[in-house]
Parts: structure tokens; C-alpha cells; sequence
């Protein structure tokens, strides 16, 4: 199910990544890091640590944002389908530290060996609005995330069609299907998963503006929740 999209997309984001890859730390190179920055923030305030699952890791600039700020990561999984992005990420982690799967999320949570992992943190940044059914993926995502554990997403609210399409525009050059997801669907699916929100923040991120056009900020949500229970594992 879909709560929202743009109307006029012309490749699929899998494509779209595959060919943006190579300039995707040039061009969004500050904002990225900025946005990646407020998530890690966060995660440290959770004091989550030990073993991390990336989702949409791309060029890895969520998991070097979460080292910036000092969490204690045991293990590193990354995952994404586009081969182009995760090129981009190996030459930035050493090869012993990191398990990189090019995969999309969805056939990720369908592998029975990956199903029974268990992750202490599970990120996903920047990613749910490429993913048509994030309710589905965070269920999912949810039932490998240890007790105690913290899962920490983003995603776009933004619902108003006019105005996403123009936001659309601006960040993402009409490139591919953007999902919003309305706060309380995201709500409901992690109250359903049995977690527990802790921490939700809007934040603009994304400024880029096409030459003379007013600015045009995403609007984004970062959301963490925890598992709470008696530790097992
Ligand atoms: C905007 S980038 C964000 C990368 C990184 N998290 C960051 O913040 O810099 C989105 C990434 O999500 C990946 N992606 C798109 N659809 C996906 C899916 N279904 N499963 C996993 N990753 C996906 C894309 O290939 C891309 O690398």
C-alpha cells in the first residue's frame, strides 16, 4: 500500500542510484552529512550499541556519522541493491569491519538465514520514501531487532501533492516515486511491532535548489524506538 507518491516519475529509484552513485557524496555531499549528523545525535542519546543493521546504506554515510559520534559498533551489516552505491562505501570502512549485502530490504527479510539475525540498532535513513510499503518493512525490520535494541528511520511527511511535487522537483529532480508516509501510519506500525517510540524530531534537510527558485526544504521525520524487555540474547 502506498499513502502517497509523486505523479511524475521517470526511472525507478533502484536505476536512478545505479547512475547516481558515482556523484552522490559530490552533490549532496554537506546536507547528507548534516542530515546523517542529527540521526547519529540522537542514536547516541539511546546509547544503542553493539550490532548495526544499515538499511539503504548507500555510500555508507550513515554508518560513518554514527562512528563520528562515538557509538560502539561490534558488527556492521549494510545493505542496498545498488552495486554502484556500495562501491562507493568499501573503499571508506575496512572490509574486516562490515558485511555488505547488495540486496533490496524486502528480499533481505524474506531469507530465512537472514531472518534469524539479531540486531542491537537498525538504521534507515533516507530510504523509506524510495520503498513502497514501509509499514511492511519496518514489521518486518522490528522482528530482527534484539531486546533492548533501537531502530532509527526517516521518513517524508509531506502529503500536500502540490507542494511535494515541487519539492519533489527540487530534491530529486522528478527522478523517481517518492513515498510519504503519514506520522500516524509510521506510528501505528511501530506501536504494532512492539516497540516503543523514544524520540521524534522534524528536520529539514536537503536544501538543494534549482537556480533561481526559492528554496525548497524536505521536510523529514526522524524517529527512534526501542524493544523494550528483559534481555535474552
Ligand atoms: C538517499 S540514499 C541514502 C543513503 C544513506 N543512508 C545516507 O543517508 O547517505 C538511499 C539509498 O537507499 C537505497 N534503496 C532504495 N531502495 C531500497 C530498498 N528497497 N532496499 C534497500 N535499500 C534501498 C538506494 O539504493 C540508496 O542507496
Amino acid at each position: 500500500m502506498s499513502y502517497g507518491t509523486n505523479s511524475t516519475p521517470n526511472l525507478n529509484s533502484h536505476k536512478y542510484y545505479e547512475a547516481f552513485a558515482p556523484q552522490y557524496d559530490v552533490v549532496t555531499g554537506e546536507e547528507d552529512r548534516e542530515f546523517n549528523n542529527r540521526v547519529a545525535e540522537a542514536v547516541a542519546r539511546s546509547q544503542a550499541q553493539g550490532r548495526l543493521l544499515d538499511v539503504g546504506a548507500g555510500t555508507g554515510e550513515t554508518i560513518l556519522a554514527l562512528l563520528r559520534y562515538g557509538i560502539p559498533l561490534s558488527a556492521i551489516t549494510a545493505i542496498d541493491p545498488s552495486r554502484g552505491m556500495l562501491n562507493e562505501l568499501s573503499p571508506k570502512l575496512p572490509e574486516e569491519r562490515i558485511r555488505i549485502v547488495q540486496r533490496d530490504v524486502g528480499d533481505f527479510l524474506t531469507d530465512p538465514k537472514e531472518l534469524r539475525q539479531r540486531y542491537d540498532l537498525i538504521t534507515c535513513v533516507s530510504c523509506l520514501e524510495l520503498i513502497q510499503d514501509a509499514p511492511s518493512i519496518l514489521g518486518g525490520l522490528a522482528g530482527i531487532l534484539a531486546v533492548n535494541g533501537v531502530m532509527a528511520i526517516t521518513y517524508v511527511e509531506q502529503t500536500d501533492p502540490s507542494i511535494s511535487k515541487q519539492i519533489m522537483r527540487a530534491a530529486f529532480d522528478d527522478a523517481y516515486t517518492l513515498h510519504y508516509y503519514p506520522e500516524e501510519i509510521i506510528d501505528n506500525s511501530i506501536a504494532m511491532s512492539g516497540l516503543t517510540t523514544i524520540f521524534k524530531q522534524r528536520v529539514y534537510a536537503y536544501t538543494r535548489r534549482p537556480p533561481g527558485e526559492a528554496p525548497q526544504d524536505v521536510m523529514y521525520t526522524v524517529q527512534l524506538a526501542r524493544r523494550f524487555g528483559a534481555a535474552e540474547d
